[in-house]
């Protein structure tokens, strides 16, 4: 080789070792500027993702795609828009411990569906009047059937009474006027005060008649929610037929969607108007 092919390589040489040291030295700097916003911020021992997660797929989407019905669990009986409020309700208790109770087990289906989506930390309690849905129970760990009429009063009091307090209640049972109101009556105070979620499902029922439902009718769970749209608003009231609840004080929010309506709750004290500077 010639003495001056032999210098042009050396150069190259060189010139790619300074390109090495310097990304190296780059690596190093950022490295240690996630690990000082993660000291500063206590998250020590959280990982940093290293790539960003597709915040856009909704995970039920996969699952129902690739859930097959089996000996073991049956079909879920959902309509298709569901999924999207589940997750935007839901998505925040994702691999937390927490306790949940749904209310219509039928083939057991949904029972599998949460324990996929919320994973190993979810307790889940299933309610149905049918006693054969007692199969479920050891189908998966920490599943807990109950057996009773969501619609009669004593079987709630004398249930809740050994129960948890639930981060999540949703009522997919019988879906008539009767069951619907005797249910949120005893179990809405079982949710926790912190963040609990109760979501109600079917509400096309409120609109029929063979659940005592009805466009405007009294006493259709839909009517009742439009007045405990008034409770949420009661602070503002002039009026002294609209007073200050409970259901004021412990609900934060309420979420009116076709067919379903979700209840956030959490404190609610009295606001008061600010102004900037
Ligand atoms: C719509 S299905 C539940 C579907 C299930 N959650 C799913 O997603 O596949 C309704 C269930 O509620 C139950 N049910 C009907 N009336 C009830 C009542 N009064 N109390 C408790 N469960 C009831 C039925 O036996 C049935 O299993």
């Amino acid at each position: 080789m010639k003495e001056s092919s032999v210098k042009i390589l050396v150069r190259v040489f060189t010139l790619l070792s300074i390109l090495l040291v310097i990304l190296l030295l780059y690596h190093h700097g950022q490295t240690s500027r996630i690990t000082e916003v993660q000291e500063v911020i206590g998250l020590e021992d959280v990982p940093i993702r290293e790539a960003p997660v597709d915040e856009t797929i909704n995970p039920f989407d996969t699952w129902w795609k690739n859930y097959r019905k089996s000996d073991e669990f049956g079909d879920v009986f959902k309509w298709n828009h569901y999924f999207d409020i589940y997750h935007r309700h839901f998505a925040r208790f994702r691999n937390k411990e927490m306790t949940m109770l749904e209310i219509g087990v039928r083939n057991g289906g949904s029972l599998k569906m949460w324990r996929d989506y919320f994973g190993p930390g979810l307790q889940i309690y299933g309610l149905d009047i049918k006693p054969n849905t007692k199969r479920f129970e050891n189908k998966l760990e920490r599943v807990k059937i109950l057996i009773g009429d969501q619609g009669n009063a004593t079987f709630w009091t004398e249930a809740l009474k050994t129960l948890p307090k639930f981060d999540i209640v949703i009522d997919d049972g019988g879906h008539t006027m009767k069951q619907l109101k005797v249910t949120f009556d005893h179990l809405y105070d079982h949710v926790k005060p912190d963040g609990g979620i109760y979501l109600v499902e079917d509400l096309h029922t409120a609109y029929w008649r063979g659940f005592k439902g009805g466009y405007k009718r009294q006493g259709t769970f839909i009517e009742y929610t439009k007045d405990l749209i008034d409770q949420l608003n009661a602070d503002h009231s002039k009026d002294e037929n609209l007073k200050v609840t409970k259901f004021t004080r412990s609900t934060q929010s309420m979420h009116v969607y076709d067919s379903i309506v979700v209840f956030e709750k959490s404190p609610h004290p009295k606001y008061y108007q600010i102004m900037s500077q």
